[in-house]
């Protein structure tokens, strides 16, 4: 079959295309470039060879798991000294990948997700707490906030631990040395390896973080061993004693630490970016917010939240949606060919080159979303909307076995947060003049982003 060549940036002799990227922000950078090179292209990096995705027909190409799957390259390699085989950086044919898959799915369905409700609410209640103590005149800067929030949930919820980052001044120093890691590990996997060999002090504090976060897990997990909980809805037993339908094994108490800090990583970031920028797209579309705000105050008014309330608050449902179409937490995904083959029919791949999805520009293409397709309009998912989009084209989430496992998690915590808020607070941007740029770590959020909250008339 004739295939057309991918374009690529002329590379240097000896850095190839490392001159073309800002290596600390490759979102920006694929952003940027996509604007250039248009559906696909290019680029030589390290020793590798990246083939960016941009538009909906190569994407969406790359989501039929018989000819791609989830390579473990880059910062997969890197992640793996933190989270070994935990579920987010296994191969799909390592055993622990499927025992974890199969023990796990079940009780992140939508309907396990509900008994979290109190673990969720007793943590959004406690950054009303703090929202109240800081009052009107003091800016909140969203980031801090909503990793306080995202982090305590998924602490209480999934292992019926507590942080307790609303009661530090600064935050639990597992959130720190996380970001260590985490920004390293990026680092790393955009290095030769023989100058990751020389950065001696750098893997020495990168192992010592490792351990810190390790041993906390192993002393949240001794502690639960010595004292049972039967009855506790979080998943800490599930983890621990639930046996796998298929193999009759329960996951190795290795592969429970691996997973417990696999859902600190993969669900504090996501979640706490995901609402920086929802509150950002909110502010600087006030009829927006109105919309959200009505709805709110329609199912809920001021009596107490319910569980029975959640799926009548559709728009605040679509408003996050649209917050990650716009631009989610998770701007790359990372694909690679089976065998050589054919990207949407024409561009040649093979095996060892790391696919990148650059999901911004694929959930903006408009031959999908239409030429409003870089306007905030949450009103594009009601009345069917989402429903009737061609297949796979929201992916925010992921896609196919390896998709998010903690994606009602997820949900369910966002709407949870943002209807509090709404119900009880009036939020406005510290400083109207501010404008979105965006701070990478593993993912990325709305850098430097403040707020300022104060209670709305009558609600308190
Ligand atoms: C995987 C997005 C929240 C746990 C993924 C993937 C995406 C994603 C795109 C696929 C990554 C890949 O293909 O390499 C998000 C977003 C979130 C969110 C946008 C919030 C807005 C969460 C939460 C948890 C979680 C709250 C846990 C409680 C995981 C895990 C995986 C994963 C364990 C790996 C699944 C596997 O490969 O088997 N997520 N996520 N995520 N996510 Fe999430």
């Amino acid at each position: 079959e004739d295939s057309v060549p991918i374009p690529q940036p002329p590379p240097s002799l000896f850095r190839g295309n490392l001159g073309d990227i800002d290596p600390s922000n490759m979102p920006e950078s694929s952003w940027a470039l996509a604007e250039t090179y248009g559906e696909i292209f290019k680029l030589q990096i390290a020793g590798r060879s990246i083939v960016m995705c941009n538009s909906y027909e190569t994407v969406n190409d790359t989501f039929d798991w018989d000819r791609f799957e989830k390579p473990i390259m880059g910062v997969f390699v890197e992640l793996r000294s933190l989270l070994g085989d935990g579920l987010f950086t296994s191969r799909s044919d390592e055993k622990a990948w499927g025992v974890a898959h199969r023990i796990l799915m079940p009780v992140f369905g939508p309907m396990g997700i509900r008994k979290m409700w109190d673990g969720m609410m007793d943590i959004i209640s406690q950054l009303v707490l703090r929202w109240d103590r800081l009052g009107p005149q003091n800016e909140i800067l969203c980031s801090d906030d909503f990793t306080r929030l995202a982090f305590d949930v998924i602490g209480l919820c999934a292992f019926g631990y507590r942080f307790n980052n609303f009661y530090r001044e600064g935050t639990h120093p597992f959130v720190n040395q996380m970001t260590d890691v985490l920004v390293e590990s990026g680092k790393r996997s955009n290095r030769l390896s023989l100058e990751n060999k020389l950065r001696i002090f750098s893997a020495q504090k990168n192992q010592a973080n490792v351990k810190a976060m390790h041993d906390l897990c192993d002393e949240i997990l001794e502690e639960r061993i010595k004292n049972p909980q039967p009855n506790s809805t979080d998943l800490l037993n599930t983890l621990l004693y639930s046996k796998d339908p298929q193999t009759g094994e329960t996951m190795s108490r290795e592969n429970v630490r691996f997973n417990m800090c696999t859902f600190l990583v993969a669900g504090h970031e996501t979640t706490g970016g995901t609402l920086g920028f929802l509150f950002y797209h909110l502010l600087k579309n006030p009829e927006k917010y109105m919309k959200a705000m009505q709805e709110v105050d329609e199912v809920v008014g001021e009596g107490p939240f319910t569980v029975d309330h959640l799926p009548k608050l559709v728009y605040v449902k679509y408003a996050i949606y649209e917050a990650l179409r716009f631009m989610g937490p998770i701007a790359l995904n990372h694909k690679h060919a089976l065998k050589p083959t054919l990207i949407a029919g024409k561009y040649y791949v093979e095996p060892s080159d790391l696919i990148m999805l650059n999901l911004k520009s694929f959930m903006h293409d408009p031959k999908v979303w239409g030429p409003d397709a870089n306007e905030y309009r949450p009103e594009r998912f009601l009345n069917g909307g989402y429903e009737n989009l061609p297949p796979n084209a929201f992916k925010a989430f992921g896609d196919g076995p390896r998709a998010c496992i903690g994606r009602a998690f997820a949900e369910q915590e966002m709407i949870m947060a943002v209807t509090v808020i709404l119900q009880n607070f009036q939020v406005e941007m510290a400083d109207a003049s501010y404008n979105l740029w965006v701070q990478p770590t593993l993912t990325i959020k709305p850098g430097d982003f403040r707020i300022k909250v104060r209670r709305r008339p009558g609600r308190n």
